[in-house]
C-alpha cells in the first residue's frame, strides 16, 4: 500500500526512542519562569524520553512567543497557543489531548511545584501501583511554605468541602501537580467539566470507578516571579465544579446560576423600589426604574458569573444589554400573561404567581443563552 510505505519510509528517519511522558504546563504570564523550569525538568527527568507542552492563553508578556522560539531548536518543547480563551483546567485538558505520550504529568509553570518528585510520581503509575499519582501538600512531609493564615484556612476549608461533597479519597484534591495514565484520563473525558482551576478533582470525580491513587508529599514553594491568578472568580468556579459533580446530574448548573442571579435581582428590585418610593415618586415611575435597574443588574452579573466562559466585552456588551432588555420584557409579558391565566383557572394566587415566574425565568434563560450569550 502506498500510504503505509509513505509512513514507513518517511518517518523511520525521525523515529527515536518512543515517548515515555509528556509534562503539560498551563501558563499565563510566566515568561520569566519558562527557561528555569525547562532546565530543572531536563535534570530530574534525564533518564526519560519526555516532551513539555506549554498551553498558553495568549499571555500579554508573550510567554507563547518565548516557548515557540525555544521549541524551534528543541523538538521536545511544544506550545498550544489559545486565543480568546482563559482557564487552567481547560488548558490542561487541551495539552493532554495534544500529545501522544502514554503517561501525562501536569504541573504549574511558576516553579511552585517541586519537580524533583516527578520520577517518583512517574514510577508510581508505571509500576502498576496506581493510575494517578498526586503531589500532595497535606500529608507528612508535605507543606505549603509561607502561605498567610487566610489562604491556608481557605485552602483547608475547600479541601474539606471536596471531601464531604464528592467523597473523594484525595488528601489534597486541590493539587494541580500529578501524573496520570492516558487510559485513565480517557475514561474520565466523557464526563469532564473543564471549568475553573481544579483539574485533578474534576478528573477523579468524572471517573466511572474510583481510581487507584498514590500520594507523594512535597513542599509547595513560594512564587519568585509573576503573580498568582487565584481570585474570587476562581472560588466561584470551584463551587460550580462541586455543584456540577453533584446536583449537576439532575439540573444544568448554568440554569441554577441564572436562578441565583435572578433571586438577587429581586432583592435589588425591591431595594430600588423602596428608595425611589421614599423620594415621593409615583409608584409607576418607581416600579419602572426598579425594573430597569434590576434587569441591568441581572445582565452584568450573569455576564461575569453565569456566562463567565462567554463573557461579553466592549461593544458586544452594549449589544448584549439591549438584547437582554428585549428578552426580559418578553419574559415579563409571558410571566404576567400566564400568571393571570392560571389565576383565572385555578384561583390559588401563589400557584399562579409561581407558574408565571417559572415560565418567565425559563424563557429568559433559554432565549438569552441563544441570543445574548450565543456560543
Ligand atoms: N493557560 C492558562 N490559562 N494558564 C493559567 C491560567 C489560565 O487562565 N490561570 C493560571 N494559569 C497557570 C499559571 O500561569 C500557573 O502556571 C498555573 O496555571 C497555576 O496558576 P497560579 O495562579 O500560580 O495558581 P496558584 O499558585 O495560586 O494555585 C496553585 O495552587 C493551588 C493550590 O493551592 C494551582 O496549582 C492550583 O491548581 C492549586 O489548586
Ligand atoms: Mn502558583
Amino acid at each position: 500500500m502506498r500510504h503505509e510505505s509513505f509512513a514507513n519510509v518517511h518517518f523511520r528517519e525521525f523515529s527515536t526512542r518512543p515517548l515515555d511522558l509528556a509534562v503539560v504546563v498551563p501558563t499565563f504570564n510566566e515568561a520569566a519562569n519558562v527557561r528555569p523550569l525547562l532546565d530543572k525538568l531536563a535534570i530530574t527527568l534525564a533518564g526519560l524520553h519526555f516532551e513539555v507542552i506549554f498551553v498558553d492563553d495568549n499571555s500579554p508578556d508573550n510567554t507563547a512567543d518565548l516557548v515557540r522560539s525555544i521549541a524551534r531548536s528543541n523538538p521536545n518543547v511544544r506550545i498550544v497557543h489559545r486565543i480568546g480563551r482563559r482557564g487552567l483546567s481547560s488548558a490542561v485538558i487541551e495539552g493532554m489531548l495534544a500529545t501522544a505520550a502514554p503517561i501525562l504529568a501536569v504541573m504549574d509553570g511558576d516553579l511552585q511545584h517541586d519537580e524533583t518528585i516527578l520520577p517518583r510520581l512517574y514510577h508510581a503509575v508505571t509500576s502498576g501501583n496506581a493510575e494517578i499519582a498526586v503531589g500532595t501538600r497535606y500529608t507528612d512531609g508535605g507543606g505549603v511554605g509561607d502561605w498567610d493564615k487566610t489562604r491556608h484556612r481557605i485552602s483547608r476549608w475547600a479541601t474539606h468541602l471536596a471531601q464531604k461533597v464528592i467523597g473523594t479519597p484525595l488528601s489534597d484534591p486541590m493539587s494541580g501537580f500529578f501524573i496520570i495514565r492516558r487510559e485513565t484520563l480517557m475514561a474520565a473525558m466523557p464526563n469532564i467539566s473543564g471549568v475553573g482551576f481544579k483539574i485533578l478533582l474534576d478528573i477523579v470525580a468524572s471517573l466511572p470507578k474510583a481510581p487507584k491513587i498514590a500520594e507523594i508529599p512535597f513542599q509547595f514553594r513560594a512564587r519568585e516571579v509573576g503573580e498568582s491568578k487565584l481570585g474570587p472568580l476562581v472560588a466561584a468556579e470551584y463551587l460550580s465544579l462541586l455543584a456540577e459533580k453533584t446536583i449537576g446530574k439532575f439540573i444544568p448548573i448554568r440554569f441554577l446560576k441564572f436562578l441565583c442571579v435572578g433571586s438577587l435581582g429581586v432583592l435589588v428590585h425591591l431595594s430600588v423600589l423602596a428608595v425611589t418610593l421614599s423620594l415621593n415618586i409615583s409608584f409607576f415611575n418607581a416600579q419602572t426604574t426598579a425594573v430597569a435597574i434590576a434587569i441591568a443588574f441581572n445582565f452584568f452579573l450573569n455576564n461575569i458569573f453565569t456566562y463567565s466562559d462567554r463573557m461579553l466585552k466592549g461593544w458586544a456588551l452594549m449589544r448584549g444589554l439591549l438584547s437582554f432588555y428585549l428578552i426580559a420584557s418578553i419574559g415579563a409579558v409571558a410571566n404576567i400573561g400566564i400568571g393571570t391565566w392560571v389565576n383565572a383557572q385555578d384561583g390559588r394566587w401563589w400557584l399562579a404567581g409561581v407558574t408565571g415566574v417559572i415560565v418567565g425565568a425559563a424563557w429568559n434563560f433559554t432565549a438569552s443563552s441563544f441570543f445574548t450569550w450565543r456560543k
